[in-house]
């Protein structure tokens, strides 16, 4: 057997990859291991996909850490998950600020508690002028809550609705600032869109692996943007003619 030489960056990069990081429990259940178990190593395994990001150029990346389906796991995980994202921010703001990141939470902070609301608010503060990579989590988000969020603050500020019109909608989202993901990624195999992006999404490519968001590593993000680079996107015209 030869040596498989690792594939070429693709010309082509997305600047704005989205990741469903879906998973972890399998990853934990099939060692033996409790569910926050596989929690704490899909959180390990964030440092190695964020080194990739920025080496692979890209510019915007969204995480989905936690959707507003979630609150209902069993409470003794959803309090894990709390504390998870607790302990990062204390433990990886400074290197994160330090490599330039801009830390952006989409969704909705009202749920967690104040304590919390604010490290995670002055973790925004802290980062906002970095331009390396935009880092979206999403925390308590869903595309549905978002587009009503959206709305709500379309009607709150009194347009007219001869006003409303898709960009209106966009900038009203929680990713206004980002471009539209152009890839999309899901570990662990499942074919659905759990509420992710859903609005943002609408002509992104998707890329699902079989490989468990804990073990998802540098290839496999450059195989996916191999995937992407193969790709022809259309948005509904047709391909380019010859001649
Ligand atoms: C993704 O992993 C992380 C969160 C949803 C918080 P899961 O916890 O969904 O892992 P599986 O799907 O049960 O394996
Ligand atoms: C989607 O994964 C949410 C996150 C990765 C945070 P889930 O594991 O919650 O999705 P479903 O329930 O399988 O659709
Ligand atoms: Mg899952």
């Amino acid at each position: 057997m030869t040596d498989a030489k690792p594939p070429a960056l693709p010309e082509r990069i997305p600047a704005h990859v989205a990741i469903i990081m879906d998973g972890n429990g399998r990853w934990a259940k099939a060692r033996g291991l409790p569910r926050l178990a596989g929690h704490r190593a899909g959180v390990d395994n964030l440092r190695r996909v964020l080194e990739a990001a920025v080496e692979f150029g890209i510019r915007h990346l969204t995480i989905y850490a936690f959707s507003t389906e979630n609150w209902a796991r069993p409470p003794d995980e959803v309090r894990g998950l709390l504390n998870i994202l607790d302990e990062v921010i204390d433990r990886e703001l400074a290197q994160l600020h330090k490599n330039g990141v801009c830390l952006r939470h989409i969704g909705r902070l009202e749920r967690l508690d104040p304590a919390l609301q604010e490290k995670v608010q002055q973790a925004v503060a802290l980062t906002r002028d970095n331009t390396k990579l935009v880092l979206n989590i999403a925390w308590n988000y869903g595309g549905r809550d978002e587009i009503v969020h959206a709305l709500q603050q379309i009607l709150r500020q009194g347009y007219a609705p001869e006003a409303v019109d898709e960009a209106l909608i966009a900038r009203h989202l929680f990713t206004a600032g980002s471009p539209d993901p152009d890839l999309v990624v899901r570990t662990s195999g499942e074919l659905r869109t759990s509420n992710f992006l859903i609005w943002q999404a609408a002509y992104a490519e998707w890329y699902v692996t079989p490989t468990l968001w804990p073990d998802f590593g540098r290839d496999d993000l450059l195989a996916a943007l191999v995937e992407f680079g193969r790709r022809e996107r259309r948005f509904g015209g047709v391909p380019d003619a010859p001649g």
